[in-house]
């Protein structure tokens, strides 16, 4: 054993790690089933090659081009007014968030959230010396005005709602988050990972908030827009929250090659996106599936189900492993959660999950 002295909080903790297996359906991490075609892994190869000819200088630490692209995207998804002022881009959403407690958290200060809830923000919250703390959520896993009232009366300075809700699916009601807006004077973060999912019914917090100087709504390419290997998330943000986060970032912090692969991606926006509605519909035909057996699930805005529930999650992981479906432990205690896939994976997990034993 080494006698070099680990920070004392970290010692014993294990790493982030859904396992990445190799089996043949993998339905564990909410990626988007769909690979870039022929035409755009050209495309992006291209943008890499110009990309690689400059290679001996650091890239754009602003990303001005990337976020002027990433603010045309989202004014056109969300129906928000927003300029590239308004975007701050990182190495996926993670990092993104990383900044916004770095420079908004801290000793002293107080996240809350809404469990159960995405399992990274108290990692984030260790990193970054935040105290973490979390309110339930309703037994339908949904956020009322009581809820929010029980948050504040936690005194936070910073309240993160994740809508669609990791891992519940569950999508926030927009009454609910103005009675936060008009309540609450710190930092509110929108986590918005899944928002290209949500029904049409429900507006993306951007529409009402994405220039309010305190709300702050985080969005992905690693979802629905099928670029997951990619690392770009971006924040949505007022001018001021932006430049607090170029405070805390490393220099550099976004590569050149990822700017690139970015900016080439969001060109072929309509083709990533082009397998939404299809991931919808498939989702919802798997919710009428589960509900019809038996199973108790929760209404999902997101490309993933949580269903259950089971004496013994972990048996049903295994078995279903066995037949060479990944799925994921996720949720309070007797769930689990599965990624929607292709129709064809969405198929092999329903004859998986009917032929194991319960
Ligand atoms: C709710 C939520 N937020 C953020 C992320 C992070 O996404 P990324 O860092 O790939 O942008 C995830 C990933 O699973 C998520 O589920």
């Amino acid at each position: 054993m080494s006698e070099l002295r680990l920070r004392s909080d970290l010692v014993g903790r294990t790493p982030y790690g859904a396992p990445q297996l190799d089996v043949p359906v993998r339905l564990n991490v909410n990626e988007n089933p769909f690979a870039p075609s022929e035409q755009l892994v050209q495309a992006i190869g291209e943008a890499v090659m110009a990309a690689a000819a400059d290679l001996n200088r650091y890239p754009d630490r602003d990303a001005i081009e990337l976020r002027k692209d990433l603010a045309a995207y989202i004014s056109s998804e969300s129906n928000a007014k927003v300029s590239w002022e308004n975007i701050w881009p990182a190495n996926g959403s993670n990092e993104v968030m990383h900044h916004l407690l770095q420079a908004y958290g801290g000793p002293g200060r107080r996240l809350v959230t809404f469990g159960p809830t995405y399992s990274m923000y108290p990692d984030y919250c260790r990193e970054t010396f935040t105290e973490y703390v979390e309110v339930n959520r309703n037994n339908d896993f949904g956020i009322d005005v009581d809820s929010i009232s029980s948050a504040l009366a936690l005194n936070p300075d910073i309240v993160v709602l994740c809508s669609p809700n990791n891992p519940t699916g569950t999508v926030l009601d927009a009454h609910v988050l103005e009675h936060l807006v008009q309540n609450f004077e710190g930092l509110i973060i929108v986590d918005e990972a899944y928002a290209e999912f949500r029904d049409d019914s429900h507006q993306s917090a951007l529409a009402a908030y994405a220039n309010h100087p305190k709300v702050v709504v985080t969005r992905t390419m690693s979802k629905a827009f099928s670029c997951a290997g990619l690392r770009l998330g971006y924040a949505v943000a007022h001018p001021e929250i932006v430049a607090a986060c170029q405070l805390v970032r490393l220099p550099y912090h976004l590569s050149a090659v990822t700017q690139a692969v970015a900016r080439a991606a969001l060109a072929h926006s309509a083709e990533l996106l082009g397998q939404v509605a299809l991931l919808r519909s498939e989702r919802d035909s798997l919710y009428a599936w589960l509900i019809e057996h038996g199973f108790l699930v929760s209404p999902s805005g997101a490309n993933f189900i949580l269903f259950g529930t089971f004496a013994d999650r972990d048996d049903v992981w295994q078995q279903l492993l066995h037949h060479g479906v990944l799925i994921r432990q996720s949720g309070p205690p007797g769930w689990l959660r599965v990624s929607i896939g292709t129709p064809a994976e969405n198929e092999s997990f329903r004859k998986a999950l009917l032929s194991i034993e319960l």
